[in-house]
C-alpha cells in the first residue's frame, strides 16, 4: 500500500490491508531493508515518549534510514502564533523552523499534545498542521492532539493475533488517573476499531463521552459490568473530558480495571497503550496475568511504525 502521509486512519485507504502488511513485515522485519538507503526521517519531539521515540528509530533502521531526533520544547521552542511580535523567549517561528527542517529530511515524525485548555484550538491540530502548511516533506503523527493513529494501528495488529473468532467483542473502558490526558488514544483505537469493522463497545461515566463525530458507530455502555459481558478485549484508557474540556470530573476508583469485572468477560485480553498507572488504571493481578497484551502491544509499535515509513517512502518512489 502506498501512503502520502500518516496523520489519521483516514488516510488509510484499506485499514485493514495495512494491518495484514504490518503482520507480514514483521515475519521478516528486514525484508525492505533497501528501501530507506539515503533517505532521512527528522522526528521531532514536543512531548516526552519513551514507546514512540524508540520505536521509530528502530523501524527507521530496519529500512536502513538515517533518523535525526530533536526534543523541541527542551532544546529549541517554536513560536506558532501568526504575526506574534517575538520579543520573548522563543527565538524561532515555526514559519521558518518547518521550512529549514524539510530540507534536511525526506520523512517527518511530530509528537505534540493538546493543551487540554481549548477543545476548538485542539481539534484543529494546530502544530500538524503549521508543519504541513510551512513544511514540505511527508508527515508521520507520532501522537498529536486529538490522534494516534501508530497506536490504533498497532492495537489493530494485537487484536488481528490474538483474536480467535471473526467478531470479537471489543471494549473500551475509561479508567481513572489523577493527571487530566489527552483523547487522542481513546479517539484513534475507536477511529481504527470502526475503520476496521470491530464490534466496539465504550464505556465510561457520565460526562466522559468522546467527540460524537468518532464515536457514531460504537456502543456507549454506561454499565461497566454491562460492557465487560462476554467481552473477547478489554482496552482501558484514561482520558479527560471532551464535553467539559481537560477537566477531570471523575476519579471513581470503581473503574479500576480488577478481576470482580473480568469474571464476566470471555476469558479477555487485556489492552493498554503503555505507560500505565498501576492499581489505578488496572490491577496487578490483570496485569501480570497472562491475560494481558501490553508487552506484545508495545513490541508491535516498531512493525506499525517500519510498516507506514515503507508504505510512504514507496509512494514517493512512485
Ligand atoms: N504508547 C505510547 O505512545 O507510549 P510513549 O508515550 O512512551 O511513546
Amino acid at each position: 500500500m502506498r501512503l502520502k502521509r500518516f496523520i489519521s486512519v483516514a488516510d488509510v485507504a484499506a485499514p485493514t490491508e495495512l494491518v495484514e502488511e504490518v503482520i507480514q513485515l514483521k515475519k521478516n522485519k528486514f525484508q525492505f531493508n533497501q528501501l530507506g538507503l539515503e533517505k532521512t526521517i527528522a522526528l521531532l519531539f514536543f512531548n516526552p515518549s519513551l514507546r514512540t521515540r524508540l520505536s521509530s528509530q528502530l523501524a527507521a533502521k530496519l529500512l536502513s534510514m538515517y533518523d535525526m531526533v530533536l526534543d523541541v520544547n527542551h532544546g529549541w521552542p517554536l513560536e506558532f502564533g501568526l504575526g506574534a511580535i517575538m520579543d520573548k523567549d522563543r527565538s524561532e517561528h515555526v514559519q521558518e523552523a518547518a521550512a529549514v527542517i524539510s530540507q534536511y529530511c525526506d520523512l517527518l515524525g511530530i509528537r505534540s499534545f493538546p493543551s487540554l485548555t481549548s477543545q476548538k484550538a485542539d481539534y484543529s491540530e494546530p502544530v500538524l498542521n503549521a508543519f504541513e502548511t510551512y513544511g514540505s516533506k511527508p508527515i508521520i503523527n507520532l501522537e498529536s492532539a486529538t490522534r494516534h493513529p501508530l497506536q490504533g494501528l498497532t492495537d489493530m495488529v494485537t487484536i488481528a493475533e490474538y483474536q480467535n473468532t471473526t467478531r470479537p467483542k471489543i471494549v473500551l473502558t475509561w479508567a481513572p488517573h489523577p493527571k487530566a490526558l489527552p483523547q487522542s488514544v481513546a479517539n484513534s483505537f475507536t477511529a481504527w476499531c470502526l475503520a476496521m469493522g470491530h464490534d466496539l463497545t465504550i464505556t465510561h461515566p457520565e460526562g466522559y463521552a468522546l467527540d460524537p463525530q468518532i464515536t457514531q458507530g460504537a456502543n456507549i455502555e454506561y454499565d461497566p459490568a454491562k460492557a465487560y459481558e462476554g467481552a473477547d478485549f478489554v482496552y482501558a484508557k484514561n482520558w479527560s473530558s471532551f464535553e467539559q474540556y481537560g477537566q477531570i470530573i471523575s476519579q471513581d476508583q470503581r473503574w479500576l480495571v480488577e478481576s470482580t469485572k473480568w469474571a464476566v468477560t470471555n476469558d479477555a485480553n487485556f489492552m493498554h497503550c503503555l505507560p500505565v498507572r498501576r492499581n489505578v488504571v488496572v490491577a496487578d493481578a490483570i496485569l501480570d496475568s497472562s491475560s494481558s497484551l501490553v508487552i506484545q502491544q508495545a513490541n508491535n509499535r516498531t512493525f506499525a511504525a517500519a510498516t507506514v515509513m515503507k508504505c510512504i517512502l514507496q509512494h514517493m518512489n512512485t
